[in-house]
């Protein structure tokens, strides 16, 4: 009798301890705990602070971005992936100015020239060396501002007066073997003419005025071209290959940056989010397979993911059911308090897993999703047809983007480390709600697609269960 009584005792717990765990296991915010829970912030923070500050500017195909590639890669490496390192064309001419005397100082410039099929193609160039010469003042660039000392040196015009294309003319005529322009708004920076023979660039009104010292100020300006840009890309297939889906699902964010922005925000904040989801998903179940995209020249219209999308077969577009793009994910901006869930087809798989999981996450008042916009990688994937959405925070209000968007004020100190950590466990538990075992919400989302009634869906052992529906 004693004996029976322990064992049946013992039974008892045992059943307790199971079916509580079972209920941890079907309660889907367990499975969101347990990813959103590994999200590291202080990780993120120092790996953003290296690619803002000790790479810093990463404009398409320079040699910052691909120093930037290549440490995405050894990151990719870290965490157990084999990374790929995705080559593509894509000819780009930039523009470096440095202070030589009479102490150095480096400048940020935005290279002058005509845009050819979006990039600057025609502007004149300088040998590798670049020209170092003084700095003349010529004023507004009016006929009578060009001393004579400008004949072989570098002309300074402040914008305003003159139109750059005189500005130009006059320069050259006077001499000049190169032309800085200063501009007072750095939304209006750049300079395009066509047929100027001697390089130029333009400048802010603050370092403009920094080379009218008093002093005689020697620079060195650079006008250089490069012909190559690339992705970064790293694969995880699911371990167990009776539990494999086919399907793929594939995280993104462009690493490149514009002309003197060191791309804190825009778009580090993306980078580091997204390693984090790769660190990860290294080790958690997964029945589709993981892939993470760091897109190169984004910004000079989404080259990279459209190029890396070009590169799949016809099965692989078939087989990838979602992109997460993240593109400034992290601002400290004052207004831009709503993670914005962007997307080209209304409410697809990545809109509403993200909104479901925020709900999940108590994250409701933080997330507007659907919301209608283009402008990043996603809209590459939108293009060939797959459930595609971008996450950025922006102002709820004006939809407005941060101040310092595109700026040289894109840096570490406008960073909300609060903001980034939350828009990450968002995607993570979004997307792991997908790529997981048992997957219920991609089997929600072929129910759609499918037009089978929500009634023939059941649950058992927290497996979904899709009844087919007879023909
Ligand atoms: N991160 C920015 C801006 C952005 C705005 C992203 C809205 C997602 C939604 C992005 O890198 C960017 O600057 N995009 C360009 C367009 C692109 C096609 C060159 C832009 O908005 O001007
Ligand atoms: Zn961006």
């Amino acid at each position: 009798m004693l004996k029976v009584k322990k064992s049946t005792s013992i039974m008892i717990t045992v059943l307790m301890i199971l079916s509580l765990s079972l209920t941890a296991f079907a309660n889907p915010a367990a499975f969101d705990r347990g990813i959103s829970s590994r999200v590291d912030i202080d990780r993120m923070m120092d790996q953003l602070t290296y690619l803002t500050e000790d790479i810093g500017v990463r404009v398409a195909s320079t040699p910052e971005e691909k120093e930037a590639a290549e440490w995405i890669a050894d990151m990719f490496e870290k965490y157990g992936y084999t990374a790929e390192i995705q080559e593509f064309e894509y000819i780009n001419r930039v523009a470096y100015l440095t202070v030589t005397e009479p102490e150095e100082v480096q400048i940020d410039v935005q290279i002058g020239g005509t845009r050819l099929e979006g990039h600057f193609a025609a502007a004149p160039l300088t040998s590798e060396e670049g020209i170092t010469a003084k700095v003349v003042d010529c004023g507004f660039g009016h006929i009578d501002e060009f001393p004579a000392e400008v004949e072989g040196n570098i002309a300074l015009i402040r914008r305003g007066q003159n139109t750059f294309a005189n500005m130009l003319v006059r320069a050259e005529a006077a001499g000049a073997s190169a032309l800085l322009i200063q501009n007072n708004d750095w939304r209006i920076f750049k300079a395009n003419v066509s047929g100027a023979s001697i390089p130029y660039a333009t400048m802010n009104d603050e370092a403009g005025e920094l080379l009218r010292g008093e002093e005689e100020i020697m620079v060195n300006l650079k006008t250089l071209q490069y012909d190559t840009s690339q992705n970064v890309i790293a694969t995880r297939k699911p371990n167990n290959k009776n539990r494999d889906t086919g399907n793929v699902v594939v995280y993104s964010a462009h690493y490149d940056t514009v002309p003197t922005a060191p791309g804190a925000s825009d778009n580090g904040s993306g980078v580091v989010g997204m390693l984090e989801l790769a660190r990860i998903l290294s080790s958690m179940p997964i029945d589709t397979e993981v892939r993470f995209l760091a897109a190169g020249a984004e910004e000079v219209g989404l080259v990279g993911s459209r190029y890396y999308v070009a590169q799949l077969s016809e099965d692989e577009i078939d087989r990838t059911i979602a992109n997460y793009n993240m593109d400034m994910i992290g601002t400290a901006g004052e207004a831009q308090t709503t993670l914005f869930v962007n997307t080209l087809d209304g409410d697809n798989l990545v809109s509403r897993t993200a909104r479901e999981a925020a709900e999940r996450l108590g994250y409701s008042d933080l997330v507007r999703a659907p919301f209608h916009r283009g402008a990043s990688d996603h809209v590459a994937f939108f293009e060939v047809g797959i459930d595609a959405a971008n996450f950025i925070y922006r102002c709820p209000d004006t939809i407005a983007l941060e101040p310092w968007y595109h700026q040289p004020l894109d840096t570490m100190d406008k960073i909300s480390p609060e903001r980034l950590q939350m828009a990450v466990e968002i995607i993570a538990a979004a997307s792991y709600d997908v790529v997981r075992p048992a997957t219920p919400n991609l089997i929600r989302s072929k129910i759609r697609k499918d037009t089978v009634k929500p009634a023939d869906v059941q649950y058992q052992d927290n497996e979904m269960i899709l009844k087919v529906p007879e023909m």
